[in-house]
C-alpha cells in the first residue's frame, strides 16, 4: 500500500474520511496530525482518539467488521500527533457553527458513551502512538524516514501543519509524494463567506505559501476544492442508522457502535442543513479528497482540473471581505496577482504594455 499522511481537522466529515483511509487497503496511514479548524487543535486531536475507541467497541461487539479495517491493529498503532492551533497569519477561526463546540456536533456533551475514559495523549492507546514532536516535525520525521517520493499527505483542513513543515524545511519537504488538499473554491461560491471555502479561509497564509512553492515546481499538489467535492453527497438517509431517530427500522439489523457513534453527530448536520433549506444529504469533502488518494496518485490525467497546473489563481490572504478568496485568471492571460512580482509585472498584467506601464507610473507620481 501507499504510504498517506492525513492532516486534519476532525470534524464530521473529516471521521468519515479518516474511517474511509483506514478501511483501503489500497493505502497506508502512516502518520495523523490534528489541526484546529472545525474546532480548536486539542479537540480535533481528541475527536481522533473518540474515533478509535468506538471503532475498538465496533471490534469488540463484532470482530468479523475487523476485517473492512485492515490496518487497524493494535499491534501495528498508527502514529498521532498534535499540530497548530491557530493559523500561520490572521485572526483565528473555528467552524464550531457548523461542527459543534467539539467539533462533532457536541456529543460529548450529549452522548458520553462516545467519548473514552479521560487520558493524557501520551498514555497506551490501543490503536494509536503518540508522539509529543509537533504536527509538522512529524510530518518531516516521516517524510525523512521514508523513501523519497513515496509518501503522500492528505490534507483536510487548514493548511497550517503542511506549511510549517515546508517552510522550516523544504528540501525534506520536497521528497512527498504529492499533497491532496481539500479546501478552496474556483468557480462555485464559498461556504464560509460569499466567496471563500472554509480551509482556505481558515488560514489563506498556509495555502498563499504553498501555492507560490508549487508554481515554483518545488512539489505537486493536487487540489479538490468545494467545486469538486460539494457535488459528491450521500443521503442521510443512507447515513443514519432509523432506530436511532425515530424512524421505522422494521427490517434493519440494530445499529452497531460504529453506526450508533456516526448517527450521533451526523443527525445535527442533517438538522442544521434542513435549517438552511440545504439538501437532506452529507457534501463528502473530506472524503473526496482521500479517494483520491486511494484511487489515483499521481495520475495527472485524471486529475485534470483538480491540479493547480490547470488553472491560474492566488488566494487572497487578508482582503476585507475577500479573505481566502481564490482568485482566478478569468481573462486567459494565464497571470495572476501573486504580490511577488515587479511593479511593471503588475501592470502588464492588466494589458499594458511596457511604455504605458511606464507612463501610468510616471502619472501616478
Ligand atoms: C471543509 O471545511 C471543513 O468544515 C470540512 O471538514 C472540510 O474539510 C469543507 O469546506
Ligand atoms: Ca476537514
Amino acid at each position: 500500500p501507499h504510504k498517506i499522511i492525513i492532516d486534519t481537522d476532525p470534524g464530521v466529515d473529516d471521521v468519515l474520511a479518516i474511517l474511509l483511509a483506514l478501511s483501503s487497503p489500497e493505502v497506508e496511514v502512516a502518520l495523523i496530525t490534528a489541526v484546529y479548524g472545525n474546532t480548536h487543535a486539542p479537540m480535533t486531536f481528541d475527536n481522533l482518539l473518540k474515533m478509535y475507541y468506538n471503532l475498538g467497541l465496533e471490534f469488540a461487539a463484532h470482530p468479523e467488521s475487523r476485517k473492512r479495517f485492515p490496518l487497524v491493529s493494535s499491534d501495528n498503532k498508527t502514529l498521532v500527533a498534535i499540530g497548530e492551533d491557530g493559523p500561520i497569519g490572521g485572526e483565528k477561526h473555528v467552524a464550531t457553527y457548523f461542527h459543534g463546540p467539539d467539533g462533532l456536533s457536541n456529543i460529548s456533551e450529549t452522548h458520553p458513551e462516545f467519548t473514552p475514559p479521560p487520558s493524557k495523549p501520551e498514555d497506551e492507546h490501543e490503536f494509536v502512538k503518540f508522539t509529543s514532536r509537533k504536527g509538522w516535525e512529524a510530518i518531516l520525521d516521516v517524510l525523512r524516514a521514508e523513501p523519497e517520493g513515496t509518501v503522500s499527505v492528505v490534507a483536510l483542513g487548514p493548511l497550517t501543519n503542511v506549511a510549517w513543515a515546508a517552510r522550516e524545511d523544504p528540501e525534506t519537504f520536497k521528497r512527498v509524494a504529492e499533497v491532496v488538499w481539500m479546501g478552496g473554491a474556483l468557480d462555485v461560491p464559498g461556504n464560509t463567506s460569499p466567496v471563500a471555502e472554509f480551509n482556505c479561509f481558515a488560514d489563506p497564509y498556509a495555502f498563499a505559501f504553498l501555492l507560490d512553492e508549487v508554481k515554483k515546481g518545488a512539489f505537486r499538489l493536487v487540489f479538490a476544492p468545494l467545486d469538486i467535492t460539494s457535488p459528491h453527497m450521500i443521503p442521510f438517509s443512507d447515513l443514519l442508522h432509523p432506530a436511532l431517530i425515530g424512524e421505522d427500522a422494521t427490517g434493519v439489523a440494530p445499529p452497531t457502535p460504529l453506526q450508533a457513534f456516526a448517527t450521533s453527530f451526523l443527525r445535527r448536520v442533517r438538522g442544521l442543513q434542513a435549517k438552511f433549506g440545504l439538501p437532506d444529504a452529507m457534501e463528502m469533502h473530506d472524503p473526496v479528497a482521500v479517494w483520491y488518494a486511494i484511487a489515483n496518485r499521481g495520475r495527472s490525467d485524471l486529475a485534470s482540473g483538480w491540479a493547480v497546473k490547470g488553472r491560474a489563481f492566488s488566494v487572497e490572504r487578508n482582503g476585507e471581505i475577500t479573505r481566502g478568496m481564490c482568485v482566478v485568471d478569468r481573462r486567459g492571460t494565464g497571470e495572476t496577482t501573486g504580490g511577488t512580482r515587479t511593479e511593471n509585472e503588475e501592470l502588464k498584467s492588466s494589458g499594458l504594455n511596457d511604455e504605458s506601464a511606464e507612463a501610468l507610473k510616471t502619472e501616478e507620481k
